[in-house]
């Protein structure tokens, strides 16, 4: 019995894919048979997903150092991964860090950062895909917002305002890629126990005056439905939804994957 790839011949350049969300996409769209440009700034995180995409296939993968701030860096490795892979059908836009103050300590070099990563990269990552893409009549952008597009909660300043943006790059390309075939959408998840988030259990504990079992099931789960963690399976498998789904009819779009923390 012969089962039907959902991404066969399908390529996709992930940012941020040696690690979390991005690592977990890369290898889900592995399985239904992408080939995978692996973006990261840690090559040992990124050469780790290849050898786990290769010993699984069917898909293949390679990595290609990239800082999603530093436009030389993504024109190059965009321009690389195509000439390996021949196409680009989808850009998962996934890189991302996390600062934490409250506005009056968060240093203006960590706000800086912290949306440099997130929008300026997306914007960058985005206008190096889509001279590919537009000549091509197809393309699916990808981002990765959070329900932090939607929501506020304090010390998260820079953080919501990247995310926010982002909603908005990605609702403006919706326009001006429609007449290129380029479909964008934004997924939103909840809470992902990534290393990103690992690490912001003890400095949310530090800096709300509360404990880490108190950051987990009040700040990170309190207003979900079911008080669970949203999974990178969860995420992966939005992500292969919206990168084989081929007309405009689905753009413009956040998706929120959250456990009904947030509903829209
Ligand atoms: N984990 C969550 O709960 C959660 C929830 C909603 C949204 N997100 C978003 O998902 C995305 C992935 O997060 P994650 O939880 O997997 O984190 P992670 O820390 O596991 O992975 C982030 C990856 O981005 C890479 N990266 C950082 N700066 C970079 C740069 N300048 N250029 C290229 N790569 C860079 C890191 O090296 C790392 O491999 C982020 O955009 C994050 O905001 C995460």
């Amino acid at each position: 019995m012969t089962t039907s790839l959902k991404l066969e011949d399908h390529v996709s350049l992930i940012t941020g894919a040696g690690s979390g969300i991005g690592r977990e996409i890369a290898c889900a769209m592995a399985r239904e048979g992408a080939k995978i440009a692996v973006c990261d700034i840690d090559m040992d995180g990124a050469n780790e997903t290849v050898a786990t995409i290769q010993s699984g296939g069917p898909g293949d993968a390679k990595a290609f150092r990239m800082d999603v701030t530093s436009e030389d860096e993504v024109n190059s490795a965009t321009d690389a991964a195509v000439e390996h892979f021949g196409r680009l059908d989808s850009l998962v836009s996934n890189a991302g860090v996390q600062i934490v103050h409250a506005i009056e300590n968060f240093p203006v070099e960590q706000f800086r950062k912290v949306v440099d990563i997130h929008l300026t990269g997306a914007f960058l990552t985005t206008k190096a895909a889509v001279k590919h893409m537009y000549p091509a009549g197809s393309g699916s952008l990808i981002y990765m917002g959070s329900v932090h597009s939607h929501e506020a909660s304090p010390l998260k300043s820079a953080y919501v305002s990247a995310k926010h943006g982002i909603l908005g790059l990605a609702r403006v390309i919706a326009k001006e890629g429609a007449k290129h075939g380029v479909r964008s959408n934004v997924i939103c998840p909840g809470f992902v126990k990534t290393p990103l988030v690992e690490k912001q259990i003890p400095e949310q504990a530090r800096d709300l005056g509360i404990s880490e079992e108190e950051v987990v099931n009040k700040v990170m789960l309190g207003n979900t439905v079911d008080q669970e963690f949203t999974t990178v399976q969860d995420v992966a498998d939005v992500a292969v939804f919206l990168a084989g789904f081929d007309s405009n009819a689905l753009t413009g779009q956040s998706m929120l994957i959250s456990h009904g923390w947030v509903m829209k």
